[in-house]
């Protein structure tokens, strides 16, 4: 019998596929069919930082001018309620999904300045969340800004959040920091109990017949796991912190190279959304498979085997890669002979 069990974030989880935040979970039936099709845990899509301010905003205003108008303020009442659909919709829809299945189910808030929106944390802990995805996504512009200003942003962010819920936090973050490994570091000690690597770097597309800048989602390649898995091999066992992989797990053989770089969870969306719910099936039973083929019992066996610390040949992970990988590549001009630099 093959145990695929792990530990993520102190929860216990039958297996390592995890659902990430993605539209699956706007529907309250798709829990249960997540859970049904063997996700082992569930991340909510996210409440957005700008949900919640604009719902501020409004409600500020529907009381500002109530306070001038009693007429007027009554006739506010219905927009103030609508106001409130977004983030009480969220807090709804985690409380019935959460209480619609078995498996760990986390909330997931989604922003980047200090601000109430941070309170968000502690309703969707009210609310029933078993642990606290918090996505942290800037895209800093301003030429004034340090980097160290700016991870001393999400730290503060961290441990503002930190300090208001009991349930564990993973900070879900992009891989564009000069010093990945220390930051891993300085978000753990500000508090964050794992990290999920790595967040899609949506670039806009630009439309050259309009001139505009049209956002296009595109669903990720098994080519993007690659990064992750470089990042996930080198934090493993130095730094001390849970760790997920999101961005290119499509297939068993994906899950299977996340623990051995040293994850705790492989997360899918797009897979997910091109082959079906069912999907994460496949993925198991394919895991299954591999291990008996290859005679592991247990996901713990091979977690960390491939990683920057246990692996035979380190600089497979360092710079000697990166002169490997170049040297090795072998060029063809088209209709002629190979020629290898
Ligand atoms: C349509 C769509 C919606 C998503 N919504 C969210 C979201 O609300 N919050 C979030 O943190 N990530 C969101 N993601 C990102 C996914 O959770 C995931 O990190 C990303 O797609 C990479 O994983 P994948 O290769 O398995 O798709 C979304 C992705 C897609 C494709």
């Amino acid at each position: 019998m093959i145990d695929l069990s792990t530990n993520y974030l102190g929860l216990k989880l039958k297996n390592p596929v995890v659902v990430s935040a993605s539209p699956l979970t706007e529907k309250l039936e798709n829990f249960a069919r997540l859970e049904e099709a063997g996700a082992s845990a569930i991340v909510m899509y996210s409440l957005m930082e700008e949900q919640i301010e604009a719902e501020s905003e409004n409600i500020d205003n529907a009381l500002e001018s109530g306070a001038n108008s009693y007429a007027e303020s009554t006739s506010y009442f219905p927009d103030l309620q609508k106001y409130h659909v977004g983030p009480d919709r969220y807090l709804e829809l985690l409380h019935k999904g959460k209480n619609s299945v078995g498996i760990p189910v986390m909330g997931s808030l989604n922003g980047r300045s200090p601000g109430g929106w941070v309170r968000y944390a502690e309703l969707m802990e009210q609310a029933g969340a078993d642990a606290l995805e918090l996505n942290i996504f800037d895209i800093p512009t301003d030429t004034s800004l340090t980097s160290e200003d700016l991870e001393t942003r999400y730290c503060n962010l961290v441990r503002a959040v930190r300090k208001s819920i009991r349930i564990p936090i993973a900070v879900k973050l992009g891989p564009y920091f000069t010093s990945c490994a220390n930051f891993a570091r300085r978000l753990s000690e500000a508090g964050a109990d794992g990290v999920v690597i790595f967040n899609r770097f949506y670039q806009p597309d630009f439309d050259l017949e309009e001139l505009e800048v049209t956002p296009n989602l595109i669903l990720s390649s098994p080519h993007e796991l690659r990064l992750r898995l470089h990042w996930a091999a080198i934090l493993y066992h130095q730094v001390e912190t849970y760790i997920a992989i999101t961005g290119g797990v499509h297939d068993s053989s994906d899950v299977l190279k996340c623990m051995m770089a040293g994850a705790h969870v492989a997360m899918m969306t797009s897979a997910l959304l091109k082959y079906g719910i069912e999907h994460i099936g496949v993925v198991l039973a394919g895991m299954e498979t591999w291990m008996n083929e290859h005679e592991y019992i247990s996901i713990r066996q091979m977690r960390g085997s491939m990683s920057l610390v246990n692996i035979e040949n380190p600089a497979a992970f360092l710079r000697g890669n990166y002169l490997k990988m170049l040297g090795s590549y072998a060029w063809r001009e088209p209709g002629t002979a190979l020629r290898s630099f």
